[in-house]
């Protein structure tokens, strides 16, 4: 087989790139490990900042999320028994976030490629990637018993945080940034109306909750628990009774219970990739950098770096210049560092830390106070939660 850009991993990040490269006119593969229906139903987090949003209504690919999504003009902070809303819309001049399910955001793109019948391969797992040093890399990949291999001009890593790509290139030649979050956050989606219109993120002295949602039926909630926790500790009345501890502590919402749809343990981790390119070996998304979720950042990342190499592919192939290829990884590292320290501020503000002591406790809430009082304090906030513009 053989195509210009071989991609490996159909999450946001390959299904994105392949979309993006079809409509200027480059041919791609796409292979995936995991079954169409796996890939569809992975619950993942579901905010989307308006340049995401823009990327994807922009290539055509925004009818349901137009339709379908929740534009939210703020978000509140709950703490010390008392809510707070950081009003993004005017903190910003008038961006906002809207509310979809990643999962929604996989199904429109697969759907996309399967409409133009672009090559996208479920159920195909990568086994190596070789010769990115030189003009001709190619993808291994084994199929119904069978060792084959696509060759082509690029490879692009979009393979996760457990993927082959970044793994292969050779030792010594990445610098890897690292923080790992004594505690993970205990996810669950019910069906129940959710108690508030916007996100509440409660800071809580039994631990951190995030009250978000999917629909106005569906709703989307998070506890914090212990990074390894065992899900079976956490029978549904108890979920629901954590829940309820958390989120009172801030008032007169109403908390109504449904059927649990789906529940799971997400670890929090810090991690930074340095540089996200090596040869003609493009890492991209969770393949190249992890946010812990607090800044609803991982997806939104994802879809920057596939914007700047959409583009810089494009340049390659129609201008012979290689000039935003060779600057990718520099130019998607700057904002990658800025997501990382916006996401590492909001877990140390609203989590409780196992060693913490009365004094950072109180600092703490003496940033909860000034993030609320200050109107300096919630615009850094806001703009870095709605997303820094694109720097072209
Ligand atoms: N061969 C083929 N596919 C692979 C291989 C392999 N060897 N290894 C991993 N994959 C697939 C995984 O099954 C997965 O579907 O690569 C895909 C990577 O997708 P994601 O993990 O969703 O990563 P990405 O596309 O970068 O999306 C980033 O997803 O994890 C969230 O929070 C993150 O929102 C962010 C977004
Ligand atoms: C989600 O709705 O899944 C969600 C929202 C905000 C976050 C993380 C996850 O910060």
């Amino acid at each position: 087989m053989r195509t210009q850009v071989g991609i490996v991993g159909a999450g946001p990040a390959g299904l994105l790139l392949a979309h993006l490269l079809r409509l200027r006119g480059i041919d791609s593969i796409v292979i995936e490990s995991r079954s169409r229906d796996y890939v569809e139903s992975r619950i993942r987090a579901g905010v989307l900042e308006q340049g995401t949003v823009d990327i994807l209504c922009e290539s055509g690919v925004g009818e349901r999320l137009q339709q379908q999504g929740l534009p939210h003009h703020g978000i509140e902070l709950s703490f010390s028994g008392a809510r707070h809303r950081i009003n993004l819309h005017d903190l910003t001049g008038g961006r906002a976030i809207t509310v979809y399910g990643q999962t929604e955001v996989v199904k429109d793109l697969i759907a996309a490629q399967i409409a133009a019948a672009a090559p996208l391969y479920f159920e195909v797992e990568a086994t190596s990637i070789h010769d990115f040093e030189s003009e001709s890399p190619k993808i291994r990949f084994r199929q119904g018993g069978k060792e084959r291999e696509i060759q082509c001009d690029f490879i692009a890593g979009c393979d996760g945080f457990h993927g082959i790509c970044r793994p292969t290139i050779p030792a010594g030649k990445l610098s890897v940034f690292e923080r790992v979050y004594p505690f993970g956050w205990l996810g669950i989606l019910a069906q129940s109306t959710p108690p508030s219109e916007e996100l509440i993120y409660c800071h809580h002295e039994r631990g951190f909750a995030l009250f978000s949602m999917r629909t106005p039926e569906i709703t989307r909630l998070y506890i914090q628990c212990e990074p390894d926790e065992d899900i079976a500790n956490w029978p549904d009345a108890r979920i629901w009774d954590e829940l309820e501890t958390r989120l009172h502590a801030g008032g007169d919402l109403t908390l109504t219970e449904g059927p649990i749809l789906q529940k799971s343990v997400t670890p929090m981790r810090s991690f930074v990739t340095e540089p996200m390119q090596f040869g003609r070996l493009f890492l991209a998304g969770d393949a190249a950098h992890i946010v812990p979720p607090t800044g609803a950042k991982g997806l939104n990342l994802a879809a920057a770096d596939i914007r700047m190499l959409a583009r810089a592919l494009a340049t390659f192939y129609q201008a012979g210049n290689a000039a935003l290829l060779e600057q990718y990884s520099v130019t998607c590292l700057r904002r990658v560092w800025r997501a990382e320290h916006f996401s590492w501020w909001m877990t140390s503000l609203l989590h409780k830390f196992p060693e913490t002591t009365p004094f950072q406790q109180r600092l703490q809430l003496a940033e909860l106070e000034y993030v609320t009082r200050s109107r300096a304090a919630a615009t850094s906030l806001a703009e870095n939660y709605v997303g820094l513009p694109f720097e072209d």
